[in-house]
């Protein structure tokens, strides 16, 4: 909302496209964790490397701090391949987070990009690499360096030497689980003292990368229906009601199933409910069934941050396009709206 009231070439726009970034990022993280633990459907799409690497060298940058030089040596023409780019920043992220954490007096980080073919029966730095193909990418620091014999347990979840509250131990584990999931190579060369460099091959794709879509914001569809809220996290609450009455939207809200129940007792008529799925006491589910006996014309949005919630699974199901998958954003909530509304009245 901030960047959309700020002028087209106004300075600070820079800093709202930032934190949308960084939003979008911790987002991705969550998904990442989650994915860690139940299965979650990635989205590999043809990409070019040294592009996810250029998107994130801004942040890369502000992560590691100024006491640490920054070089990024990206090999021209390079393949491309076959990956979630989300989950590639991600990879990025926690390499560099970890050479930050390995080189507290400062230092040097290289993020370098290479096209490598392994030939059969080559004698490669990593013996269990199919011959093929492959995209590097490496990250090499000047920091403390790991052990042989801690190299052997580095990737393991949970292994960490950081101190409490430090140190998860999941940087390395996901990024052997991503660059697994797509038929990579993950390999750490270091000696004590000497910095290490962490090497991912990647499989080359056999598809090229496609056109750019275009980054053009797009205008969101308004409405003058009278729309339901129901959300407890207060400022999602909040966000959400601002923006859909700055879209013409009559908007009421309640912050639980009860409120909203009392809410809509008061109210005439009302269009459409948006409400989250896991409240405390009512869920939304709850909640839509008791409303829907009474106003059976009723449009229901159901929305949730869990997708593989079996009551939520069934809910889908059964009311076929009305979910909304945590987090969104303000456009696709919008488009969403006017979607489960169907087309506003033409006036004659
Ligand atoms: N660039 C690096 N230099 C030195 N040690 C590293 C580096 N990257 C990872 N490590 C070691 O591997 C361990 C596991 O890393 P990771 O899985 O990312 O978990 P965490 O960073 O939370 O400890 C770290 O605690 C550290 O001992
Ligand atoms: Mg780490």
């Amino acid at each position: 909302m901030l960047q959309d009231s700020l002028p087209a070439h106004d300075a600070l726009r820079h800093n709202t496209r930032e934190i949308m970034k960084a939003a979008e990022r911790a987002a991705s993280l969550t998904g990442q964790m989650l994915a860690f633990s139940r299965k979650q459907i990635i989205a590999p799409v043809v990409l070019d490397l040294n592009a996810v690497i250029d998107e994130t060298a801004n942040m890369l940058k502000r992560l590691i701090g100024e006491d640490i030089e920054f070089r990024v040596d990206a090999a021209k023409s390079l393949w491309a391949i076959e990956a979630d780019p989300d989950q590639i920043a991600q990879v990025l992220m926690n390499l560099c987070v970890n050479s930050r954490d390995a080189m507290p007096k400062g230092g040097a980080l290289t993020v370098a990009t290479g096209n490598v073919t392994v030939a059969e029966g080559s004698i490669d730095a990593n013996p269990y690499i199919v011959p093929g193909d492959y995209v590097r990418l490496s990250v090499t620091d000047t920091g403390t360096g790991v052990s042989k014999k801690l190299q052997e347990r580095i990737f393991e979840p949970f292994f960490t030497t950081k101190e409490v509250g430090k140190g998860t131990g999941l940087g390395l584990a996901m990024i052997y689980g991503i660059v697994k999931q797509s038929g990579g190579h993950v390999w750490v060369d270091s000696e004590p003292g000497q910095g290490a460099c962490f090497t991912i091959y990647m499989p080359r794709a056999r598809a090229t990368v496609g056109p750019e879509l275009s980054a053009k914001p797009e205008t969101q569809p308004r409405g003058a229906e009278i729309l339901l809220v129901v959300e407890d996290e207060d400022a999602l609450r909040e966000a959400m009601c601002d923006y859909l009455r700055s879209l013409g939207y009559t908007v009421l809200a309640a912050n639980s199933g009860r409120e909203a129940l009392s809410v809509a007792s008061e109210q005439g008529h009302i269009d459409l409910l948006i409400t989250d799925v896991a409240m405390p006491k009512m869920s939304g589910r709850e909640l839509s069934q008791m409303l829907r006996s009474l106003r059976p014309e009723l449009k229901t949005i159901h929305m949730s941050g869990y997708t593989d919630d079996a009551v939520l699974r069934h809910g889908i199901q059964e009311l076929g396009a009305s979910f909304l998958q945590k987090p969104f954003s303000l456009g696709t909530l919008a488009r969403k709206v006017r979607d489960t509304l169907g087309l506003p009245e033409t006036k004659h």
